[in-house]
């Protein structure tokens, strides 16, 4: 079943479809119970299921991006509210063995601030040999723990890194740490997490002239970058969508330099659409320098094909980046339930998923939408 009218905006599924909903009938739009029993993993009223798990170690971070966090940072978690290793380690076999989910990448704030970040990766390594375990970070320590962290079992890296000129990065970021995350990003590559993946965000006035120039050094290092829209994720909440650098305008900053089309493939639930890179004037059977990713939440939105659950470094499921509901898991995880009795209530908090962008339609900028109380630093990416 491909539960999908568009990219944007998921379709309710009608009778010839499971579960039975009818769109026209607002009432049966609300969530109520799931009518499904565990054998259906986290699907929700939509007929998406995911199988994505995003779960996050820790919200403190030391870098202070202007677009995720206030310079003065944010009121971080106590340790003992944090999920443990042992916490984390069990709901990822929950989410395995009970739920479907297929692929794992754990985030923060900066999961390598947690020290038993090799530790917690090496427990779930042991449990599922097989699992996809990826990391997104700012690489800032990476350069000592890449080869323990490939031991430990971590199979890949994604890098958020929006410029590679010195002051850029320091203005974007507040701390003047460009050497240290590039010393990262090759003990990375150099430690075999690959496909490494370098994230950016693109800032009207601070670094969108340098986009060609992202892409060029990327390319040069074999990495896969990708531009992401600007969301309103950030603590200050000062986000505008004029202020969001666009997937037509990073094209369109590209194409100044190079020729990018459209990669021929079935994305899936990916959140990146890619594309091909040829140099500017290449000629029509010359080999591509490489690809290059857009992720636009804002612009053109892809909630349809969402495959994603979020677990919060406090154990809380959100069952969307912009969720206005987050459902505890830390108290039957504390309070002695059963692996069922977490693996029930997962599921149902999966199941109210909202449409799209924690509403009923996708749009930043339309009536509906509320932001979620947390930064992006607090969710995970
Ligand atoms: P790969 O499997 O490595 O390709 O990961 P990914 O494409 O899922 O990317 P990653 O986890 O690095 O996410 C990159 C960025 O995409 C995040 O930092 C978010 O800004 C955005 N993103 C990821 N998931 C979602 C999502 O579910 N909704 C929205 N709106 N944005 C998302
Ligand atoms: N909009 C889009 N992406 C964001 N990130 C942080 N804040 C935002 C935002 N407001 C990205 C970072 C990092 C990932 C974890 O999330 O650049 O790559
Ligand atoms: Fe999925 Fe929500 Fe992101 Fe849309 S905004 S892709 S529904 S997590």
């Amino acid at each position: 079943m491909t539960p999908r009218v568009a990219l944007g905006m998921p379709r309710v599924p009608t009778s010839q479809d499971r579960p039975e909903r009818d769109p026209a009938d607002h009432e049966s739009n609300s969530p109520g119970p799931s009518p499904h029993g565990l054998e259906e993993g986290l699907i929700d009223r939509f007929g998406r299921r995911a199988s994505d798990l995003r779960l996050s170690l820790i919200d403190k971070c030391n870098l202070r991006c202007s677009y995720c966090m206030p310079a003065e940072g944010l009121p971080w978690l106590k340790r003992e509210q944090l999920l443990t290793g042992d916490e984390v380690r069990r709901l990822v076999r929950i989410g395995v063995q009970q739920l479907g989910i297929r692929e794992l990448r754990l985030t923060g704030g900066e999961p390598l601030v947690r020290q038993d970040l090799e530790e917690i990766i090496a427990g779930i390594r042991a449990d599922h040999p097989e699992l996809p375990i990826a990391l997104t970070t700012n690489a800032i320590g990476l350069d000592r723990r890449a080869a323990g962290l490939r031991n430990a079992g971590l199979s890949r890296v994604n890098i958020s890194l929006d410029s590679v000129h010195r002051e850029t990065f320091a203005q974007l970021t507040r701390r003047d740490s460009l050497d240290k995350v590039l010393t990262g990003v090759s003990a990375a590559a150099s430690a075999g997490l690959t496909p490494l993946k370098i994230n950016a965000v693109l800032v009207r006035g601070a670094n969108d002239h340098q986009a060609a120039d992202l892409l060029s050094w990327s390319l040069a290092h074999g990495f896969e970058l990708r531009f992401i829209e600007q969301m309103p994720l950030e603590a200050d909440r000062t986000w505008k969508r004029e202020a969001t650098v666009t997937a037509a305008e990073t094209r369109s900053l590209l194409s100044h330099q190079y020729r990018i089309e459209p990669a021929e493939e079935d994305r899936g639930g990916a959140p990146a659409e890619r594309f091909t890179v040829w140099e500017k004037d290449a000629g029509a059977f010359s080999s591509p320098l490489g690809t290059v990713g857009i992720i636009a939440s804002v612009t053109e939105p892809f909630c349809a094909a969402c495959t994603r659950t979020r677990i919060t470094a406090e154990g809380r499921v959100m069952s969307c980046l912009f969720s206005q509901e987050e459902v505890d898991l830390m108290d039957l995880l504390r309070g002695g339930a059963t692996d069922t009795e977490l693996a029930r209530r997962w599921a149902e908090a999966m199941w109210a998923k909202p449409a799209a962008h924690g509403t009923d339609r996708p749009g930043f900028e339309l009536p509906g939408f509320t932001r979620p109380e947390r930064s992006m630093s607090a969710i995970g990416g």
